[in-house]
Parts: C-alpha cells; structure tokens; sequence
C-alpha cells in the first residue's frame, strides 16, 4: 500500500482517500466540523486546516487526497494557528449560549474553543442576530445564532434520505438553513441531523433541557424496536431512560436510526413499572415478597399446573433457551410471540418487530398466531414472560391463563397470575439478540435506567430452575451462551466479544 507520513509516522493509506480519513484510522485526532464520514465532502467549515511540508498555506484535510510521500504535520505551530484564526472567524457571531445550550458536553465548537479558542473576543461589533427557536417538524428545534453552517444536516436530507426538506438560504452572517416545504420535516430519519449537528444549531424537542450529560449513565446497546437492531447508545439518569442515539455499524445501521426507533421508549419510564415480585394471597390482594419466597411460590404453581411457556420475542438467548429448558420440565414447549408491521421501508426499518424472533426460531419455538391473524387462536401456558405489549397483547397475555408471570409492568399481568416478577426492559437487560439477519449483537445494561434492585431474568429463571427439578445444573450466562454458540444456527455467538473485554472496545470503536 501506498504511504504518507502524519506527524511523523509513516502510514499506509488506500487510493481515494482524504488525509483526515487516513489519520482517524491511525487514531490521530483532526479537528472536524462540516466532514462525515457518511456524507460528501463540502469543505466549508476549515476547522481540519493541517500543514503540508513544502505547501506555502495550511491545507482543509478533510478535502486533501492522501498521496504517496505527503508530509503532514496536525499539531505544528501553523497548522494550530490557521486553526485557532478558523475558531475565532466562528465565534464571532456564536452566543454565548452554553450554559443554556443541550449540546454543552458534547459540543465540538467547545471543545475546539477551550482547545484553541481565545478567551476573549476582539470584535468589538455586535453580533447578529438571527432566528431563535424555529421548529422545524415536530421533533426538531433549530436555533440559526448557534448555527456554523456546516450544511451537514443539508447534505444528510439531499444524500441519505433523498428527501431534501432542509437548504441553505441567504448570505454571508445571515445565511441560515431553512426547510423548503413549510414546515414539514417528515421523514421518518429525521432526527439524525440533530446528532449531526456537530453544535447546538438543531436539538431535540423530546430531549432538550432534560439533562445535562454529565449527570447521565450511557450504554452502548442495540434497539429493539425492530429486528433490525440498530446499534444505539442509551442515555438515562436516575432511573428514567431519556434518550437513544445511533452509533455506527457498517453491516447494520451504518450512521443512522428511525425516528420511531428513537422515541419508543415510554414503556420503559412507564409509573406502572414492576419494582418487587408479588404473590397473590387467598383473598386475592398481592402482597410484596422477598425474591426467594417468590420462588419458592412459583415453582408450586407450576407444580400445581404444569404446561407451556409463552416468551416474549424480545428476550435474548439466554432468557428464551432457559424458559425453554423450563417448559420442557413441566412437560410442555416454549412458544414466542412477535408482532409483525408494515411498515418496513428500503433502508433501516423491518416489519418484524420481535428483536429476537430469529433467535427464537434458532432456538426451535413455534410462534403463537397474534389476534386477528387466523390460526389455532391463542393456546394456554402456565409461564409468560412479556416485556413489551405490542409482543404480546393483552388478547394472548389473558388466553394464556398463566400462573406465573416476568412482566415489566404491572399493567401486563393477565388477571390469572398468581406469582410476579418484575422483568427489566431492554435498557436494564443484558444478553444477546439475534437480528433478522441471524447477527448476534450484545443487550447492554444502562446502570442508569429503570428500578433499582431488579434481579437479572436469566439469574430468576436459573433459580425458578433449580425449585421445579432440583437435579437441574447451574450454569451461568457465560456458560450457557457457550453451549448455546454449539447449537446449529448460533455459532456466531462464539465470535461475539463479550462486554466490557478490550475485544469488545475494538468492536464498537471505543
Ligand atoms: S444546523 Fe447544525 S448541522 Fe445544520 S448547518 Fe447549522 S451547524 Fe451544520
Ligand atoms: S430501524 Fe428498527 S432497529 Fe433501527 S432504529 Fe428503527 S426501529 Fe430501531
Ligand atoms: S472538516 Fe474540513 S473543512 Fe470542515
């Protein structure tokens, strides 16, 4: 491969790419702004300005083709000037909005500002002024004083969406982006030009001035709002989940995430949720109980009726393989139940809504025909575990008449149950999933997000487990995922770096 050097190493580099390309692959950090590395190179916001050995001026990186013999220097005493001069031209009419601003803490105009930005201004012309507060569609708020004009949210509607519901207008200070349809901002991806925004221009409505980020956990985990399985990092704090953004994966969402994907997350703050496992006393009242004796009481009445078990489509792997080696001690079969959309578009989103369903079938489960899709109609099982309603309908939840119940909310408890416990979302979880495309991809727990105290599923089951058939043998998640990645169909879980491990780092880019 050819080669260039970079702040004196020596790199190699593939024909066609940028300068800025070839040092974020080595680690080496150019400051950005106007490039993405999903979008075309407009080369406008020259925040990436570097020196060139033998070049007279500074030369935008981002636009720069890498080639044999190129001598580049980033941090030379020219190349932070050219950039220092860039930061303070930007300045000059930015607010001092920080302390208001939801982009403060991930804003790379701060970033760039306490890095190389003076401390005071030298302009002594008021700023301009420019439209505060615009909506653009109902999920975005644009705010053209913050703006750097970067266009990336332009070129993001022109180049992914194809849409073209954003353009720049005007000139000079007063150039602003504006929509070109009146108003309607209504692709279903929209929101992803606020995580483009590389500063507070564009900030959504549903999560501005929730929180700043630095009272928040976050979780690297993927979305389950369709067997897609988007990459997503969850934002959340004290309890509540208050956001999703997209993080990249070439084989899955490359950059991006839906709009519908991003804000389905209410059932997760729902003030229904379950926070302790429950038994229904002889007059009928639920009383709440130690895990232990919740066991202890499930475990009789599955004794005192035996049958199948219903799961949830979104529950991972290892929560469906161990319901299914429960059903099978009470002498029935594990079935699944996914809901099915049409919805499905030609880029990220799927009609299968089950984040797990290819899992389920790996596993061998049947699935359960929803309401209104014809079939046998709704069988009984004495377990259902429920996560989401849209999986598992209130229909099917009462058909089951089951006497044991892992829901996530109280309000999904069939009027059967006799014995609850509380299940975690798929923010508080933590597993595998398959996508519809069979690709195993890790559930990450956001320490952040839900009731505190709740027992992990897969611990619950193992230990409902070992009171229905005391020969049973325990075993672990670890464990099981590794006889799991022997079964036909899963040997991808092998491959899949467990979190937290420096493999797991290099997988996602960390
Ligand atoms: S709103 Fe944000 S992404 Fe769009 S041009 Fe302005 S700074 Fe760039
Ligand atoms: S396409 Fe599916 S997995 Fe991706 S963000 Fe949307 S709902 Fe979530
Ligand atoms: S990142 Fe290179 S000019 Fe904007």
């Amino acid at each position: 491969m050819p080669t260039l050097v970079i702040d004196g190493r020596e790199l190699p580099f593939e024909p066609g790419q940028t300068v800025i390309q070839v040092a974020h692959a080595h680690g080496i950090d150019v400051p950005h702004y106007c490039y993405h590395p999903g979008l075309s190179i407009a080369g406008n916001c020259r925040i990436c300005l570097v020196e060139v050995e033998g070049w007279p001026r500074p030369q935008i990186s981002c636009k720069l083709a890498a080639a044999p013999g190129l001598v580049v220097f980033t941090q030379s005493e020219k190349a932070r000037q050219a950039r220092a001069g860039t930061m303070e031209f930007l300045l000059v009419n930015h607010p001092l909005d920080c302390p208001i601003c939801d982009q403060a803490g991930e804003c790379h105009l701060q970033d760039y500002s306490y890095e190389l930005g003076q401390g005071a201004s030298r302009s002594a012309t008021p700023k301009t002024k420019l439209p505060k507060n615009v909506p653009f569609g109902a999920r975005i708020v644009y705010d053209a004083e913050r703006c750097i004009k970067c266009t990336l949210c332009v070129r993001f509607c022109e180049e992914v969406t194809g849409t073209g519901e954003l353009a720049m207008a005007g000139r000079s200070d007063h150039e602003i982006v504006v929509m070109t349809r009146q108003g309607e901002f209504t692709t279903r991806y929209s929101m992803n030009v606020v995580d483009l925004c590389p500063v507070g221009a564009l900030t959504s409505r549903d999560f501005r001035f929730k929180s700043r980020l630095w009272f928040m956990d976050f979780a690297e985990t993927v979305c389950t709002s369709c067997a897609r399985g988007c990459n997503v990092t969850t934002g959340a704090r004290e309890g509540a989940l208050l956001r999703l953004e997209p993080r990249p994966n070439p084989d899955v969402n490359r950059w991006w995430m839906c709009d519908p994907g991003r804000l389905d997350y209410a059932f997760v703050n729902s003030p229904t949720r379950l926070k302790a496992p429950r038994v229904k006393g002889a007059d009928g009242a639920w009383r709440e109980v130690p895990w232990d004796d919740a066991i202890v009481a499930a475990a009789r009445a599955l004794a005192a009726h035996p049958g199948d078990v219903l799961l949830d489509a979104n529950l991972t792997l290892e929560e469906m393989a161990l319901a299914a080696d429960l059903a099978a001690r009470l002498g029935g079969r594990a079935r699944y139940a996914a809901a099915v959309g049409d919805d499905a578009d030609d880029f990220l989103i799927v009609n299968e809504k089950g984040a797990n369903a290819e899992g389920a079938r790996r596993l061998g489960l049947t699935r359960e025909a929803l309401p209104g899709e014809g079939g046998a109609g709704a069988a009984p099982a004495s377990l259902l575990l429920v996560e989401r309603d849209r999986n598992v309908p209130a229909a099917l939840r009462a058909a089951t008449g089951a006497r044991v119940v892992f829901a996530a909310d109280a309000a999904h408890v069939p009027p059967s149950a006799e014995v609850v416990f509380p299940l975690g979302t798929f923010a508080e979880r933590e597993g595998v999933l398959l996508n519809h495309a069979g690709r195993p991809q890790w559930l990450r727990r956001n320490p952040g997000a839900g009731p505190l105290g709740l027992a992990p599923a897969v611990e619950v089951l193992e230990e409902l487990l070992l009171e229905v058939d005391p020969a049973y043998r325990w075993r672990g998640a670890a464990a099981l995922r590794a006889e799991l990645a022997a079964r036909p169909g899963l040997d991808g879980l092998a491959a899949l770096a467990a979190p937290g491990t420096a493999a797991r780092a290099a997988e996602v880019g960390a």
